[in-house]
């Protein structure tokens, strides 16, 4: 299993900041890189500290993994420093030589247009207008900073050099599928393809080169900004069922729906999921909580997952039950995936 893709299946915040921390752990892959940008949070909980990263990979509790930023991804030089600073990860943080970089006036036209911040509900970081510039060949790489030259690799060559060697790598993508700025809910999506193929191209790796593709869902369906929701609680009915979350980049409430097993069919096939990671189950069966093994779940909530495996005929592999990344029940041995 050389090359792994974790990618979101709804509207982001599903939890992959969660599952690809366990994911660190259990695994030890070579290489984890990010694709995205600082518009989307990643929350790691582990060892009683709590990381909300924005660019830096949710791998980085693993210290013997190297830590890259893809060609296809837009930093911003302070979240960047200050995330290798926050993780301790200062010398494996390495960065295409491609890689966007988002400067201030970025930001400062977003924050300036009201079509984005009120029409789209933006998290106004710039990445769009950034992403703009990029296509119309006007955006500094990171090549062009002096402050990265330590860090500079070429991550397209290092991750394949790696894949070929027979190592493990991960590709942590952002966002969710219904966010694709293509297979989204358009116009309120992103600024960029957030499907498995979206984040293997800002890599530089080839559709062959994919072994897996780890598909998260939450037991329930977020939205942060406008756009369509199927289903959508009341804020009352949020509160009832215990489902309120904030924005990690921008602390805006959550719009919440029940679990949407028509989007997450088409999130499977758009991805091509070979596996899928659920998380936040204890949210649905506070039983669940903080469980660690398959036969120690309520029957309900065991009953509940295999009608959606079976639906989606895709197996689901982790399953995140409380909020250190530990509190992850991995069927992979029992389901014949990992030996
Ligand atoms: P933008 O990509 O920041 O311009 O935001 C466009 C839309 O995507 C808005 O609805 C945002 O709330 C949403 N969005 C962007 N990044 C994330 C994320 O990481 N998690 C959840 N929603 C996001
Ligand atoms: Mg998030």
């Amino acid at each position: 299993m050389p090359l792994n893709i974790v990618v979101g299946g709804f509207f982001g915040d599903e939890g992959k900041g969660k599952i690809c921390g366990y994911l660190a752990v259990r695994d030890r892959p070579s290489i984890a890189v990010r694709g995205g940008s600082i518009n989307a949070g990643h929350t790691v909980v582990y060892e009683n500290r709590m990381w909300r990263l924005r660019i830096i990979p949710s791998f980085f509790v693993n210290r013997d993994t190297r830590l890259m930023i893809a060609a296809g991804a837009l930093v911003r030089l302070d979240v960047l420093f200050k995330e290798i600073e926050e993780t301790g990860s200062r010398g494996r943080v390495f960065i295409d030589y491609n890689t966007g970089v988002i400067e201030e006036r970025h930001v400062e036209e977003e924050r300036n247009d009201p079509y984005l911040s009120k029409t789209i509900g933006s998290t106004l970081q710039g990445v769009g207008a950034a992403a703009r510039d990029r296509v119309m060949r006007r955006l500094k790489t990171a090549k062009d900073f002096d402050v990265l030259k330590e860090m500079i690799v070429n991550v397209s060559e290092e991750v394949n050099k790696s894949i070929d060697r027979g190592e493990l790598v991960y590709i942590e993508g952002t966002q969710g599928t219904f966010l694709s700025l293509y297979h989204g809910t358009y116009p309120y999506v992103t600024s960029r393809d957030t499907t498995a193929s979206g984040f293997a191209s800002e890599v530089g790796v080839g559709p062959k080169k994919v072994d897996e593709v780890i598909v998260v869902f939450k037991s329930y369906v977020t939205r942060v900004g406008e756009g369509p929701l199927p289903g959508e609680y009341s804020v009352d009915e949020m509160i009832s069922r215990g489902l309120v979350e904030r924005g990690t980049v921008t602390g805006r409430m959550r719009r919440a729906a029940p679990f949407n097993i028509e989007l997450a069919k088409k999130a499977v096939t758009i991805n091509s999921a070979t596996q899928i990671a659920l998380t936040k189950l204890d949210a649905l069966f506070p039983e669940a909580r903080n469980v660690r093994e398959w036969s120690k779940l309520p029957y309900e909530a065991r009953r509940w997952i295999e009608e959606i495996e079976s639906t989606l005929k895709t197996p689901i592999t982790l399953i995140g039950t409380g909020d250190d990344i530990m509190y992850t029940i991995d069927r992979r041995i029992e389901l014949g995936i990992l030996r």
